[in-house]
C-alpha cells in the first residue's frame, strides 16, 4: 500500500480520491471536505453513537452510498504510521462476517474512518436498545448471528495473517445488515489508542462483563480473550440480559452469576428470553448454553477455540463429545472495579452500568474477579 502509506505520512488531507481493490471490496481515501458534505457537517442529527474511540454519524457520499463514519478523538501524530500500518491490514481483511474498511481519512489533527451503514445498526439497539421492543430477533436468527460472528471470529485468529485478536467482542461490535447476517466491527483499531502499540501487554481495554479474568486482572491478550466475550455474548442472545445488570439498592450482577444457578438445575427453558415468548427450539438452546459455558471457563487453556465454537454451534457430530460442561464458571466483579465503568450512550434505559473503560493500568486492577462462593482469587 506504498501509496497510501506516503499519504498518511504528509500533514495535507490527501485531495484526490484514490481507488483500492475491486468492485464492492474496494475502499479508498476519503476527503475530509467530502466527509464533512456526507455527514451535514457532522451534525448530531446523522449521529449514530458513540464509543471508546470516537462519534460514528451517518452520511451518504455523492455517488448514492450510504455509509458510518467514525470520527477518532484527536490522536497523537506519532501515531500516524501505526494508523497507516492498520488500516493496510484491515483493508485487506475480507470475510462476510466481518465489518470491512469502505475508506479513511487523515488530516491534521483528525482520524476518519469509513464504513458501510448498516442498516439494522447493532445487536445491542436489538437487545437492549431502541429496537427491543419490536422483537426482530427470533430464535433463528439469534442462532444465525451467534454462528455468523463465531465465524468472523474464526477468520480474525486462524485465517487472516498477522493474525488478529479482537478484545473488544460485544453486542454493539455486532452490527446487522438488511437481512439480519451480522459483522463483527471494530477489530485491529484498538491498539492505535491510546499512543502507541508498544504498551498493550501492561493496559487493558475493553468493557466491563466481556473481559476475560487473566485479561482484566494480568492484560494478558490471547485469542482465548475473544473466547471469553463470545461466551458472555452467547449468553446474552440467549437470555436477552445484559452482561451487568443493576439491582434495586446499586448492587451489580453479572450475566453468569444469573444464570449459574438456572444451569446447574438444568432449568434451560427459563434462561431463555421470555421475547421469544417459547418460540424456540430447546436442543439449540442446551447446546448454545454449553458453549456459552465451555467458552466462559476461568482458565484460558480449557476454553475451546473458535474452530471449535464454529463447529459446537452448528451441531457437528465431530465435537458433540466435548459438551459436557454442565455447570458455567460464574465470576463477580469486584466494587473497585466496578466504580470504574462507566455507562456508554448505548445504555438507553439510563439505568445501566455497561460501559466502556479503555486503557486502565493493570497495576491498579487487582483480583478484579473472585470465586463465587467460596471467595476464592482466580
Ligand atoms: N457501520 C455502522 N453502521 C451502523 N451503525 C454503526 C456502524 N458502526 C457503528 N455503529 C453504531 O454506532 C455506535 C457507536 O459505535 P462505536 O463503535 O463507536 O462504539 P461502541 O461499539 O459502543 O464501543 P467501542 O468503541 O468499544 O467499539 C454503536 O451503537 C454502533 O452500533
Ligand atoms: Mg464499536
Amino acid at each position: 500500500m506504498g501509496s497510501s502509506c506516503s499519504c498518511c505520512g504528509s500533514e495535507k488531507v490527501e485531495e484526490v480520491p484514490t481507488s483500492f481493490g475491486v468492485a464492492n471490496n474496494s475502499w479508498r481515501i476519503f476527503t475530509y471536505k467530502e466527509l464533512h458534505a456526507a455527514t451535514n457537517g457532522f451534525s448530531d442529527d446523522y449521529k449514530l453513537g458513540e464509543g471508546g474511540f470516537g462519534s460514528v454519524y451517518w452520511g451518504r457520499t455523492t455517488d448514492g452510498l450510504q455509509i458510518a463514519v467514525k470520527k477518532l478523538k484527536a490522536m497523537n501524530s506519532k501515531a500516524e504510521m501505526e494508523f497507516a500500518v492498520e488500516v493496510e491490514v484491515l483493508g485487506r481483511v475480507r470475510h462476510k462476517n466481518l465489518l470491512g474498511l469502505r475508506g479513511y481519512c487523515v488530516g491534521d489533527d483528525q482520524r476518519l474512518i469509513v464504513y458501510d451503514y448498516m442498516p439494522n445498526l447493532s445487536l445491542l439497539s436489538h437487545l437492549h436498545g431502541q429496537f427491543a421492543i419490536e422483537v426482530q430477533l427470533n430464535w433463528q436468527r439469534r442462532m444465525n448471528i451467534a454462528i455468523g460472528s463465531a465465524e468472523g471470529i474464526l477468520y480474525l485468529h486462524q485465517e487472516v495473517t498477522p493474525h488478529i485478536i479482537h478484545r473488544d467482542i460485544k453486542a454493539s461490535n455486532v452490527l446487522l445488515d438488511s437481512d439480519f447476517v451480522p459483522l463483527v466491527a471494530d477489530f485491529g483499531f484498538a491498539k492505535l489508542i491510546p499512543e502507541g502499540v508498544s504498551h498493550m501487554t501492561t493496559r487493558v481495554k475493553g468493557t466491563l462483563g466481556y473481559l476475560a479474568p487473566e485479561y482484566a486482572m494480568w492484560g494478558k491478550v490471547s485469542e482465548s480473550c475473544d473466547v471469553y466475550s463470545f461466551g458472555i455474548l452467547l449468553l446474552e442472545l440467549v437470555t436477552g440480559r445484559k452482561p451487568i445488570e443493576k439491582l434495586p439498592g446499586g448492587l451489580k450482577r453479572t450475566i453468569t452469576e444469573w444464570a449459574e444457578p438456572l444451569i446447574t438445575k438444568g432449568r434451560f427453558r427459563d434462561l431463555v428470553d421470555p421475547k421469544l415468548r417459547g418460540n424456540f427450539d430447546e436442543n439449540q438452546v442446551k447446546q448454545t448454553i454449553n458453549v456459552a459455558a465451555l467458552c466462559v471457563q476461568s482458565e484460558p487453556e480449557k476454553r475451546p477455540n473458535m474452530k471449535q465454537v464454529v463447529n459446537l454451534l452448528k451441531g457437528y457430530e465431530a465435537d458433540q463429545g466435548k459438551v459436557t460442561k454442565m455447570r458455567i464458571d460464574s465470576v463477580k466483579y469486584n466494587e473497585e472495579l466496578l466504580a470504574l465503568d462507566q455507562p456508554s450512550d448505548d445504555d438507553y434505559d439510563g439505568n445501566s452500568s455497561y460501559g466502556v473503560f479503555s486503557a486502565i493500568d493493570v497495576q491498579k486492577m487487582n483480583d478484579p474477579y473472585y470465586k463465587r462462593g467460596d471467595n476464592k482469587k482466580i
